[in-house]
C-alpha cells in the first residue's frame, strides 16, 4: 500500500515533468514561430512601406508630367498664335501692299481707257473686280488667323464670331450675356484663349453635333470670382467613345488651356438634350472687387 503510494508519487513527478518539458518545448516553438511571424511581418511591412513609397513617387512623378504637358500645350497654343501673328503680319505687308498697287494701276487704265478703248476698258472692269474680290479675301484670311475683332473686346469678337458662325452654317444662335464692361479682367492671352475655345466649340457644333440652334451664355458666378461661358447646342450629343477618340485632341486642348490658368471644362451631353460645354475662369482679384458696377444686363 506504502509502496503504490510511493509509485503513484513518483508517477505524478514524473508526469509533471513530462508536461513541464512539453510545456518549455512548446512555449520554445511558440517564441520562434512569432519571432519568425513578427521577421514575416516585418518584411511584409518593409516591403508595404516601399510600395506605397514608389507609388508616391510615380504619383509625384505623373502629377509632375501632367504639369508639364499642361505647360507644353499652353506653350504650344502660344508658339501656334505667335506664327499665326506673323503669318498675318507678312501677308499684309507682303500680299496685302502689293494687291493695293496693283488695284490702283488698273483703276487707273480703268480710267484711262473708259472712253478710248472700250473692249480694253470692259478687261480692266473684270480684273478691278478680281482684285477686289481677292483683297476680301486676303482680308478674311488675316483676320482669321489674327482677330483684329479682339481689339475691340472680348464681347465685341464674341458677337462676331456668331454672326459669322450663323453666317457660314446656316444655324440659329442665342446670346445671353452680363457682360464685363472692364474688359481688363482678362490678360491678352487669356482673351485670346477664350475666343478660341468658342471658336473649337462652334467647329465641333457645325461639324459633329447636326444642331439647329445654338446658345451661348456669358456671365460671372454669385462672388463675382469666375467668368463662365457655356455653349450649347440641340443636336446629338456627344458618346463615351467619342470623348477617348484617338487624334481628337479638340476638347483635351480646350481643358488643358483652362487648366494652364486655373478655369474648368464641364462637358454636359445627351442625346436628347444636345451637349453644353461650361467654362469657367478665375478673374484676377484686384478686378472682382470691383466688379459689382462692372457688370451690365
Ligand atoms: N457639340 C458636339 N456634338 C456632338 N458631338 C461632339 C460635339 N463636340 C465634340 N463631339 C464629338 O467629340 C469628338 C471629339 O471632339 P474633339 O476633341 O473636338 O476632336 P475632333 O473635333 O477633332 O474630332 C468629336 O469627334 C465628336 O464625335
Ligand atoms: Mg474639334
Amino acid at each position: 500500500m506504502e509502496k503504490n503510494k510511493s509509485q503513484e508519487r513518483w508517477g505524478n513527478a514524473e508526469y509533471a515533468m513530462d508536461v513541464g518539458v512539453l510545456l518549455s518545448s512548446t512555449n520554445r516553438q511558440i517564441e520562434r514561430r512569432v519571432c519568425q511571424r513578427t521577421a514575416e511581418q516585418t518584411q511584409v511591412n518593409e516591403a508595404l512601406v516601399a510600395q506605397i513609397l514608389a507609388r508616391q513617387q510615380v504619383e509625384e512623378a505623373l502629377r509632375q508630367s501632367q504639369k508639364q504637358l499642361s505647360e507644353l500645350i499652353e506653350h504650344q497654343a502660344q508658339i501656334k498664335e505667335d506664327e499665326r501673328k506673323r503669318i498675318a503680319r507678312d501677308i499684309h505687308d507682303e500680299l496685302g501692299q502689293n494687291l493695293l498697287a496693283l488695284r490702283l494701276d488698273i483703276s487707273r487704265l480703268q480710267e484711262r481707257t473708259r472712253h478710248s478703248h472700250p473692249r480694253l476698258h470692259k478687261h480692266t472692269c473684270i480684273a478691278l473686280n478680281n482684285i477686289d474680290l481677292t483683297i476680301k479675301s486676303v482680308k478674311a484670311i488675316i483676320n482669321n488667323l489674327r482677330p483684329f475683332i479682339l481689339e475691340l473686346g472680348l464681347q465685341a469678337a464674341i458677337n462676331w464670331q456668331l454672326d459669322e458662325f450663323s453666317r457660314v452654317t446656316g444655324l440659329a444662335y442665342r446670346l445671353h450675356h452680363r457682360s464685363p464692361e472692364n474688359e481688363q479682367i482678362f490678360s491678352d492671352e487669356q482673351t485670346l484663349a477664350i475666343f478660341r475655345i468658342l471658336q473649337e466649340s462652334l467647329n465641333n457644333i457645325a461639324q459633329h453635333a447636326r444642331a439647329s440652334t445654338v446658345e451661348v451664355s456669358l456671365g460671372f458666378s454669385a462672388d463675382h470670382r469666375h467668368f463662365f461661358m457655356d455653349i450649347s447646342d440641340d443636336g446629338i450629343g456627344i458618346g463615351a467613345a467619342d470623348i477617348k477618340k484617338h487624334k481628337s485632341f479638340g476638347l483635351a486642348g480646350i481643358r488643358e488651356r483652362l487648366h494652364a490658368f486655373g478655369g474648368q471644362l464641364i462637358i454636359d451631353s445627351t442625346p436628347t438634350n444636345g451637349t453644353t460645354l461650361s467654362i469657367s475662369v478665375p478673374v484676377r482679384e484686384s478686378c472682382y472687387r470691383n466688379t459689382d458696377d462692372g457688370i451690365a444686363e
